[in-house]
């Protein structure tokens, strides 16, 4: 059988939706242009963190009026100086660069919390070159007196000013901590987003209980952690314009068929190139390809959102209801995590 793997997300043409998501491999040209060779549909850059456009620690204090302390959190997670491959001309030249080498669309990424240093680089990423955009607006509100409210503006300010800003697709990549993420998720459809990123690898500090010290680590993902996305992408499914992008918890093939039953239209991938190099993204397409063969698929846009809440017979599956039901029944045959005969049951 002839299967056709293409797919659309933001409004780009894919071959294929297995994309490598934002990480150290695509900080080089030579990353990218390997990740092309291995077979990925699209590639997201090393993020241009905005604390390398604009050092001043104050903006954030004066945009969100208080002297709270989620910008120094943020800079936690920011790499040190020396070690980061990018400064912002670099990474402008890498770009446009790799938009020329490159037949598979380049996407460029932004990590920041103001709209203060990203919209004149954002500009600058379109000129470069850059088939999209992705904004990781990546901010902890670890002070005790902003509301929620306040947070959900920051956010929307961002994506309103960046949207005024640039005129090629535009995906945001979010973290679920929103009291309600449903509702944000349509007003960053409604502000113009092309594209929702489910979900950001937030900043998890770790103990050191020999020097007491607080480890500032990103640890890389189990497939244990599709499950919030793959709960939003299904709830989300056909409810929402912008396209939906899986990013969390791919191991192997199992992940990316699970998210695209859930109406995934791209699936993202950082941690199993970094443990098994750029060439593991033949063997994704390759396990998809396999069980859709096996499943009787003839296109990946036929089994898309399958398994979405609309489009199953008990949508309760997705909602509290199907909680108290399944604490009845907690120790009965746990579905596995990556087999992937056994994704669907
Ligand atoms: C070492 C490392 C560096 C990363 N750098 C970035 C980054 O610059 N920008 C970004 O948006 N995400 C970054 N991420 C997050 C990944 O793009 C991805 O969203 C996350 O790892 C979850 O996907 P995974 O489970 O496939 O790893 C990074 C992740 C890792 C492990």
């Amino acid at each position: 059988m002839n299967i056709d793997l293409r797919t659309t997300y933001m409004g780009l043409d894919l071959k294929h939706p297995v994309v490598a998501s934002a990480s150290p491999l695509s900080g080089t040209l030579d990353g990218i242009l390997r990740l092309e060779d291995a077979g990925a549909a699209a590639v997201v850059m090393l993020s241009l963190f905005e604390e390398q456009v604009q050092q001043q620690t104050d903006t954030m204090l004066r945009i969100m009026g208080s002297g709270e302390d989620g910008y120094a959190e943020s800079l936690s997670y920011f790499p040190d100086h020396d070690d980061y491959p990018l400064d912002p001309d670099g990474y402008l030249e890498t770009l446009h660069r790799a938009s020329e080498r490159c037949d598979i669309p380049v996407i460029a990424s932004i990590n920041g919390i103001t709209n203060q240093g990203w919209i004149d680089i954002a500009k600058m990423m379109q000129q470069a070159g850059a088939s999209g955009l992705e904004l990781n607006i990546y901010y902890i509100p670890t002070g005790i007196t902003l509301s929620g409210r306040a947070v959900e503006d920051l956010y929307l300010d961002v994506v309103t000013a960046v949207r005024d800003a640039v005129s090629v697709p535009l995906a945001l990549k979010l973290n679920p901590y929103f009291s309600s993420f449903g509702d944000m998720a349509k007003q960053f459809d409604t502000a113009g987003a092309d594209a929702l990123v489910l979900f950001n690898r937030l900043y998890r500090p770790n103990f050191d209980l020999e020097h007491l010290q607080v480890v500032p680590r990103i640890s890389l993902s189990s497939p244990a952690e599709i499950r919030l996305p793959l709960l939003w992408i299904s709830l989300l499914h056909h409810r929402i314009k912008a396209s939906l992008a899986a990013s969390h918890g791919v191991d192997s093939a199992a992940e990316v068929i699970k998210y695209l039953l859930a109406g995934a239209d791209a699936v993202m991938t950082t941690s199993a190139l970094l443990r098994h190099g750029a060439g593991y993204v033949a063997t994704l397409v390759e396990g998809l390809q396999e069980w859709m063969q096996s499943k009787d698929y003839a296109s990946v846009r036929q089994m898309q959102g399958v398994m979405s809440q609309q489009r199953m017979s008990d949508p309760d599956a997705f909602e509290r209801a199907n909680y108290i039901r399944t604490l009845e029944h907690y120790d009965s045959d746990p579905v596995p995590e990556t087999t992937p005969e056994t994704a669907v049951r």
